[in-house]
Order: C-alpha cells, then sequence, then structure tokens
C-alpha cells in the first residue's frame, strides 16, 4: 500500500526519490508525489496514475533540490485525485503520511475553527495543519517551536497509526520523521541520509539502516540522525545492514516478478533450511535464544493469518496435529481480531506474514496478547518488520524480497519454516524418534531439487493455461494436507487471471458444488499418491460423470493414466510429508500463464496491494 521516501544530500535528490517511488510501486498505489525544499519555498507535484506521469511532471517542471519527500498514496480516506495525493502542505509544511488517523474528523473540526482551510479529503492533511499549529507560539505568532518539537506535539494528539516524514521551507537542513504503528526506517549514507518505509526504496543509495521504534521521533539532517523515544528522550537506536540486493529487486531475464520469484523456489527454500541442514537437527535454537522457555509445555498451537499465509497455515494444522499431537486451529486474523476467544496461556500463538506488516494480522496479535497469550512466535519474510518485532519468537524465511502482488516463494518457504516448527515441537513432547528426525532432514535436503523438477514442467503447464484462458470459472479440488494447496490454487488463478475460482474438499464436492459442473466447469485436483488418493479417484468420477473435464496434478508413484476429459500431468515421485509444497508450484505456473494468454497486469493485479495495511 502507501510507500514513503525522503532524502537530504548535497546533490540533487529528485532522481533519488523517483528511483525509490519506483521502487516501491509493486506495493500497490494510485497516485504519486514528491515535494522539495527549493531555497526557502516548498514545491510540488502530484499525479494520480503511474509514478512516471508524475515523473515527467517534476522534469517538466525543473524540479531539482537537496531535501525531499515523495509518496505512493493508495487511496482510503478520500478518491483518487490529485487533491488527496500526498504529500499535504499547511503553510510551507509538507508531509508524506503511511497509516490512517482514527481521530482525524475530531482534529479536522478543531483545526477548521482555528481558521484553516482544507483541500483534501485526507486523514493526512490534518496532520499538516496540526503540525503548522504546533510550530506557532501560543500567542499564534512565529516562529514558536522548531519541527522537530512542532512534530513530536503534533503526534501525541494522533490516534492511530502513523509513519511521517516532515520538511518546512522555514528548516531547509532537515527531515523530521515519526512512527508509530507502521514500519518507517532511515538510511545512512556519507554526508547523505534517507528516510523510507520499506528499505527497497533506498537500497540504491544505500543499505546500512536504522529502524525506527513505535512511538520514534527523529530528525535527520545530512551529516546526521537524531532519534528520540517515545517520551522525548534521545535514544540510540542500532545500525543494520539490510540483505536487500538491488539483483532482487530486478527482472533480470524474466517477463515478470511472479515468473522470477516462482523460479526462485529452490534457492529461496534451500536458504531457508540452511539452519536446519547446518545444525543437522530440529530444536528451540533454530527460532531463537529463549525458544525453549516459550516452546516447551505448550498444550496447543493458534495460527493466526491472512490470504495465502493462512493457506499456510491451513496446511501446517495437518503437519503440527498429526506429527507434534498438538490441537491447532488456523483462523483467519480479520476474524479472530473481533470475536471473544477462549484465552489459554499456554497455546503458542503463531501469526504468519510475508510482509510483516499486515494490520489485521497485527491487530489479532496484539488482540491474543491483552488476553494474556504470551507465546507468540511470528513467521516472516521481512526482517525487523512490525509483527516479528511485535513476537517474542521471529522465524524468518529467507525468500529474498517478493515483488509480485501474487505470494509464492513466500508461501512456500513459509510452508517449510511450518514444517521446522512442527518438527520441533514433536521433538520436545518426545514424539520425534531419531530415524523420523533423520528422514525428515532428508526429505528437507531434497526438496530444493523436487521443486526443481516440478518447474520443469512449465511447458505442459503453459499448453493448459492457453485451454483455462477463455474460461469464466474454475473449481478446484484436494483432500487432506493438499486441500489447502486447492485454496492457494484457486486464489492464485483469481488474483491474477481473474476468473472465478473456487476451492472444495473433494469430498464435499456431493453437498453443493457438483450442481456446478458441466462441460463448461474446468477442475483442477491435486491428487498425489498418499492414503486418500482413492477417495479421490472417485470424487473425480463424480466430476466425469456430470461432463466436467479434470485437469490433475498427480505424482509419479500414482498408476493415475490420461483418458477422455481427463488430463494428467506429473510431479516428481511422491515427497511424502513434504508433497503440499512440491504439488504448490505448477498450481503457481498455472495461474501465472493463465493470466499471461488472458493478458492482465500479472505483478500488480487490479484493486490489489502487496502490503496490507489498512483494514
Ligand atoms: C497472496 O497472493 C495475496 N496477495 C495475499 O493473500 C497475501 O498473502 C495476504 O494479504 C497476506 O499478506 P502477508 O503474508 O504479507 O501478511
Amino acid at each position: 500500500m502507501c510507500g514513503i521516501v525522503g532524502a537530504i544530500a548535497d546533490r540533487d535528490v529528485v532522481p533519488v526519490l523517483i528511483e525509490g517511488l519506483k521502487r516501491l510501486e509493486y506495493r500497490g498505489y494510485d497516485s504519486a508525489g514528491i515535494a522539495v525544499v527549493d531555497g526557502n519555498e516548498v514545491r510540488r507535484v502530484r499525479r494520480t496514475g503511474r509514478v512516471t506521469e508524475m515523473e515527467a511532471a517534476a522534469g517538466a517542471e525543473g524540479f531539482a533540490a537537496g531535501l525531499g519527500i515523495g509518496h505512493t498514496r493508495w487511496a482510503t480516506h478520500g478518491g483518487v485525485t490529485e487533491l488527496n495525493a500526498h504529500p499535504h502542505i499547511s503553510h510551507g509544511v509538507a508531509l508524506v503520511h503511511n497509516g490512517i488517523i482514527e481521530n482525524h474528523e475530531e482534529q479536522r473540526a478543531r483545526l477548521s475553527a482555528l481558521g484553516y482551510a482544507f483541500e483534501s479529503q485526507t486523514d493526512t492533511e490534518v496532520i499538516a495543519h496540526l503540525i503548522h499549529h504546533h510550530l506557532k507560539n501560543g500567542d499564534g505568532s512565529e516562529p514558536g517551536p522548531d519541527l522537530l518539537a512542532a512534530v513530536q506535539r503534533a503526534v501525541k494528539e494522533l490516534d492511530g497509526a502513523y509513519a511521517l516524514a516532515v520538511v518546512s521551507r522555514k528548516e531547509p537542513e532537515r527531515i523530521v520523521c515519526a512512527r508509530m504503528g507502521c514500519p518507517l526506517l532511515i538510511g545512512l549514507g556519507e554526508r547523505e541520509n534517507f528516510v523510507a518505509s520499506d528499505v527497497s526504496a533506498i537500497v540504491q543509495a544505500t543499505r546500512r539502516v536504522i529502524f525506527l521504534e513505535e512511538g520514534d521521533t527523529a530528525e535527520v539532517t545530512r551529516d546526521g540522525v537524531r532519534v528520540f523515544g517515545d517520551d522525548g528522550a534521545r535514544v540510540e537506536r542500532e545500525e543494520h545492514l539490510s540483505d536487500v540486493s538491488l539483483a532482487s529487486l530486478e527482472l533480470g531475464p524474466y517477463r515478470h516478478f511472479m515468473q522470477k520469484e516462482i523460479h526462485e523456489q529452490p534457492r529461496a527454500l534451500g536458504d531457508t533450511i540452511e539452519a536446519v541442514m547446518d545444525t543437522g537437527a530440529f530444536g528451540p535454537t533454530l527460532f531463537g535464544a529463549n525458544a525453549e522457555e516459550v516452546l516447551a509445555d505448550v498444550e496447543s498451537v493458534q495460527i493466526l493469518a491472512c490470504g495465502t499465509s493462512y493457506y499456510a497455515g491451513s496446511v501446517a494444522r495437518y503437519w503440527i496435529e498429526s506429527i507434534a499431537g498438538l490441537p491447532c486451529s488456523v483462523e483467519i486474523a480479520s476474524e479472530y481480531r473481533y470475536r471473544t476467544a477462549v484465552a489459554n496461556p499456554n497455546q503458542l500463538i503463531v501469526t504468519i506474514s510475508q510482509s510483516g506488516e499486515t494490520l489485521d494480522t497485527m491487530e489479532a496479535l496484539k488482540y491474543a496478547k491483552s488476553l494474556g497469550q504470551m507465546r507468540t512466535l511470528s513467521i516472516c519474510n521481512v526482517p525487523e518488520s512490525a509483527i516479528p518485532r511485535a513476537s517474542r519468537l521471529a522465524y524468518y524465511t529467507r525468500a529474498g524480497a517478493e515483488i509480485g502482488v501474487a505470494s509464492t516463494k513466500a508461501f512456500t518457504t513459509q510452508l517449510v519454516a511450518l514444517f521446522t516448527l512442527t518438527a520441533t515441537l514433536a521433538k520436545l513432547r518426545g514424539r520425534l524418534p531419531e530415524d523420523q528426525e533423520a528422514g525428515y532432514i532428508d526429505a528437507l535436503r531434497h526438496l530444493p531439487g523436487s521443486v526443481q523438477h516440478a518447474l520443469n514442467l512449465e511447458p505442459q503447464i503453459t499448453a493448459w493455461a492457453e485451454r483455462f484462458a477463455p474460461r469464466q470459472h474454475a473449481l478446484f479440488l484436494g483432500r487432506g494436507v493438499h486441500y489447502p494447496i486447492a485454496l492457494e490454487g484457486a486464489l492464485k488463478l483469481k488474483e491474477i487471471s481473474y476468473i472465478h475460482a473456487e476451492a472444495y474438499p473433494a469430498g464435499e464436492l456431493k453437498h453443493g458444488p457438483l450442481a456446478l459442473v458441466d462441460a463448461d466447469m474446468p477442475v483442477v485436483v491435486i491428487a498425489p499418491k498418499d492414503s486418500l488418493l482413492e477417495k479421490v479417484k472417485s470424487n473425480m468420477q463424480e466430476v466425469r460423470a456430470r461432463g466436467g473435464e479434470l485437469f490433475v496434478f498427480t505424482d509419479q508413484d500414482s498408476n493415475f493414466g490420461e483418458s477422455e476429459g481427463v488430463h494428467v500431468i506429473r510431479t516428481p515421485r511422491h515427497v511424502g510429508v513434504l508433497s503440499p509444497i512440491v504439488h504448490t508450484i505448477p498450481v503457481q505456473l498455472l495461474a501465472y500463464h493463465t493470466a499471461l494468454a488472458r493478458g492482465t497486469d500479472v505483478d500488480k493485479p487490479r484493486n490489489l496491494a502487496k502490503s496490507v495495511t489498512v483494514e
């Protein structure tokens, strides 16, 4: 969703801002803008649509300056218009904002009464006026407090979430920032410094970063950074070296990021299981220093997540109950956060989020903690993001930056992280004999190779995709641990190709969805050789008997043949318990090639954003 970049340097920062905004495009946005402090004037350009349109306008107007801020906006309060786009300006104070201000109506009324005129429908404009209000003395005269003090006062009057970068024409030597509930980091350069909501926005300039904490404010000049805690006192925040590389943000030889990310999975899985391979064993130390304290004597597991991450949790439920012998529930975070849950302090709360920023998942975690559930573990792909920081334990998947809105490598790496958690819980409970542990480690070691074999099926799957492209609907079926893979396949297809797709446990077909089946309804079946294969075959007969066309993904070990109306693609030999991971690859490829054939915007599907930081 929204993105922030800011820079102060001896050079012209406009190219830095534009490049940063382009690198934030993947998050999803509908308008973009920059403001620069040029002499003692603030100049601003905003456009709806793509960053390139705003870039052209900035070029035409000759924008160049050593200090500036930029923003990509995903509309929440107020429509997609230039007036609603950021930066917002109040009397020479310009700011960009991520998040939502909950008391904006009350503040708007108060500021209007003080004489401020509003030109937008946004909650953000309120902050600009509020900061300007605090720049004045009690008698309304200027100069009053400086920009840092004014921002610090203003944010105390805001309810809600914000990451802010603020500049003022009267203080052309600094950017002031503030963070509460939305990520914000500072990039450190040589006599130049940066502000960003996401490290990818500044990685072309520096990988040295400081992550602001909740309630922090900061002053960023060319020569340094001063950070202040919630109480206004100076604090030191550790410097990190980000491992996000420029290569991971560039397409290389691929046509889309989604295609690149699908093909990166053998590497991503290999990196994510590296720690297990290095130790040659499962154990709590894989989850952090104090993990044993959190994981020992756990009585049950509650998984909270959204979208694809929720489906990863749904696979894990089968593993955790059957392998670790622990009761496990999986719930969509946006539901859990608003219901009355029964607390159990010995329950492990597992949040799963690729971005680590998803608001519903974050709020579900906060709600669980408010119930006294303090055994919290986050599985996340973005180090230092909000959700792992709010959790006692964090397990980072090492998928690398995922740019395509459709989650692919993040999902399969979440699955190996969840499998590692399952085996660790089983071991702590004395349910993992040595030979079984060795077998699991071996299966993980061979996983990247099996995934590569599945990727080699791309030409066959592309041929299927041509047949899916003209369809309006599709049904996905699976059973047991492969049912969530059917769900994930249906989500991928609808998300990027806009074909309506539903997934069902195959046994549920006769309880309703069978009524949809006719010659126009392609039915995709995930049917590996597991204990439910014969049951799935019966369900497929039910489809064939109604004239439905079957597209079956099975593995080499099943004795499954093609016949009229039954098309089969074979994944590699059955890989046992990790089979759902291997069977994810063909459904990803099917969605990708179907979308390609339909000519949709694969990496930026309509109406969707990469990081869903609003309700
Ligand atoms: C996946 O393809 C989706 N774009 C979406 O469902 C996503 O998984 C969901 O929004 C959760 O995101 P998170 O993993 O970053 O929390």
